[in-house]
């Protein structure tokens, strides 16, 4: 499709045929390359699980397309919603979008969301090798299905700091079997009907509902799970040789849970951290949350005669979903030969001591950028559970964001003051809020501020958990930043105090772009605010971000160039941009 539109080709004349092969010799000279995509949004039936639903689906697959590039390379994704009664955005998890503020894929933040029919081109260079992976990021159609992985190799002549012979991708997420529809509504009743835990957990779009992989090692009735065949839901297998060393990519778009992985019998070597490199460390299982994405490298060094367990499984909440899995093959071992032994059992849910201790390990590669040795300004985030008029909202300080109809690019940039709350959301909460037993708070409201932040300075941000509304009840928290990584500093348990400062590590924090908050813990970040824009920082569970988890950090918006009408033809950017294109 892509080379259609190429100027070069449409017109073969000697003179352009002469800048066509000039231009084709200078792109490959630095290997950097232009990617089209053309993606249609649709819903469609589909089994991920066995059962069949309705998903969210780009050109027909569920997940989406993968897209594979190089870091330098600029991606053109040509996006056409095709639900035909609600708007789409997608968003590219990771990806920092420097110089592209409204590609970043966030309806009313960056831009505006796409409606039915419509067609919106994203384009944006992915400048850092890595795993990453993109989704709906407009109501909660991250629940719809609407996901799939975005891998940046990197720049060709470069090399990755590790070695493998071979690699797989492996995108992990939840299925409910309650459309996303009707939890956004559960949700927003009063009282709230909480959407409970996933029914299957799926790798790669792939999981069983009411079967058992594992079946033959337990007495249960459960049948047990087709492992073959060319079903929607039938795991993909990975087919390895054996002692060759292979890398693993994972990345976790799940809504809500947070999860374990392990190969049986295999350890792995974690290299890379939300596409950045992290110091080399052999583990036998892997806590991964909803945003985060890791590397590991694992050797097939085990009996090639058997085949091994891949299995995923939940933490942090009491799991009522049993394991996801998949298998791994050795070469030449019969893929249908179950492996000889149970999955891996993953540790206790609530073994919080053990998540932290993983966190706590992820450290930066020698020689990865350094955190500013102090911070400019200090943002200290309580993150709390409340009823505001009844209805279950999550709070940032007191207060529960509410998307506005103006996405704030536009807005704050062509400074629309009423798009939305000119209050400035508070930098800290009360001294005395006791996070362990907090006292009733009837003060949340609703609000749609925005945390200016100046340009260029180095802003911490303290992530405190706290009691939810049923005591002796704290939930874990993955929050994500938009267009920035930053240093993980350090995470504690109770309530952050400046003494915790002495503990923060400025050594080798890690660079990541989701971090988790344990609970009754507190987590510190540090970033530089270097990207003109507007961007979200919340959390990844998704409901929690429908129910008002989040705040909406900018910064240089002055300095933002030619943002595409398009992107806000909506709200009160709507008539201004509408115009415009009326005399294009
Ligand atoms: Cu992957 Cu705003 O999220
Ligand atoms: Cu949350």
């Amino acid at each position: 499709m892509g080379f259609l539109n190429d100027p070069c080709l449409r017109r073969a004349n000697l003179i352009f045929l002469y800048c066509c092969v000039l231009s084709s010799f200078i792109q490959s000279a630095v290997g950097v390359k232009s990617r089209h995509f053309k993606w249609d949004v649709e819903y469609m039936h589909w089994s991920p699980d066995g059962v069949e639903h309705i998903v969210m689906g780009i050109n027909g697959q569920f997940p989406g397309p993968t897209i594979r590039a190089r870091a330098g390379d600029t991606i053109h994704v040509e996006l056409t919603n095709k639900l035909h009664t609600e708007g789409v955005v997608i968003h590219w998890h990771g990806i920092r979008q420097f110089g592209t503020p409204w590609a970043d894929g966030t309806a009313s933040i960056s831009q505006c969301a796409i409606n039915p029919g419509e067609t919106f081109v994203s384009r944006f260079k992915v400048d850092k090798a890595g795993t990453y992976f993109y989704h709906g990021h407009y109501g909660m159609q991250r629940s719809a299905g609407l996901y799939g992985s975005l891998i940046v190799e990197v720049a060709e002549g470069e090399k990755e700091p590790f070695q493998y012979d071979g690699e797989f991708n492996l995108l992990l997420s939840d299925w409910w079997h309650k459309s996303a529809h009707e939890q956004e509504v559960d949700l927003s009743s009063q009282p709230i009907r909480w959407v409970g835990e996933p029914q299957t957990l799926l790798i790669n779009g792939r999981g069983q509902y009411n079967c058992s992989l594992a079946a033959r090692f337990s007495n249960s009735s459960v049948s047990l799970c087709k492992l073959r065949g060319n079903e929607q839901f039938a795991p993909q297998i990975l087919h390895v040789h054996p002692n060759k060393t292979y890398r693993l990519r994972i990345a976790s778009s799940t809504s809500l849970a947070s999860l374990n992985l392990a190969i049986g019998n295999h350890k792995m070597v974690v290299v890379e951290a939300d596409g950045n490199y992290v110091q080399p460390l052999t583990v036998d299982n892997l806590d991964i949350y909803s945003g985060e994405s890791y590397s590991v490298l694992f050797t097939t060094d085990q009996e090639p005669s058997k085949n091994y367990w891949i299995s995923v499984s939940v933490r942090g909440r009491e799991p009522r979903t049993p394991q996801g899995l998949t298998i791994l093959n050795y070469y030449p071992t019969t893929v249908s030969r179950l492996p000889p032994s149970p999955p891996p059992v993953a540790p206790r849910w609530d073994d919080y001591h053990y998540s932290r201790a993983f966190s706590n390990k992820i450290l930066a590669l020698e020689g990865s950028p350094k955190p500013p040795a102090k911070h400019d300004r200090r943002i200290i985030l309580l993150n709390t559970q409340n009823l505001i008029d009844g209805y279950t909202k999550w709070a940032i300080n007191n207060i529960s964001l509410v998307l506005p109809s103006t996405p704030y690019l536009g807005s704050i940039r062509y400074n629309i003051s009423k798009a939305f709350d000119r209050n400035i959301p508070p930098d800290h909460f009360g001294h005395d809020y006791d996070i362990m037993n907090p006292a009733p708070n009837n003060n949340s409201m609703y609000g749609s501020g925005v945390y200016m932040l100046n340009f260029n300075t180095t802003v911490d941000v303290i992530l405190q958990n706290a009691n939810m509304l049923k005591p002796n009840n704290s939930d874990i928290h993955p929050w994500h930043l938009h267009g920035h990584d930053f240093w993980v500093l350090g995470h504690g348990e109770g309530k952050f105090t400046e003494k915790d400062e002495e503990k923060f590590n400025l050594k080798n924090p890690p660079l990541r772009n989701t971090a988790v908050v344990f609970p009754y813990g507190w987590t510190a970040l540090r970033f530089v605010a270097d990207n003109p824009g507007a961007w979200a920082f919340h959390c990844h569970i998704e409901p929690h971000l429908h129910m008002g988890m989040g705040v909406v950090f900018a910064e240089g918006v002055e300095q933002v160039k030619k943002i595409p009408n398009q992107a806000l033809a909506c709200g009160l950017t709507k008539k201004m941009f509408m115009m415009k294109d009326e005399h294009n």
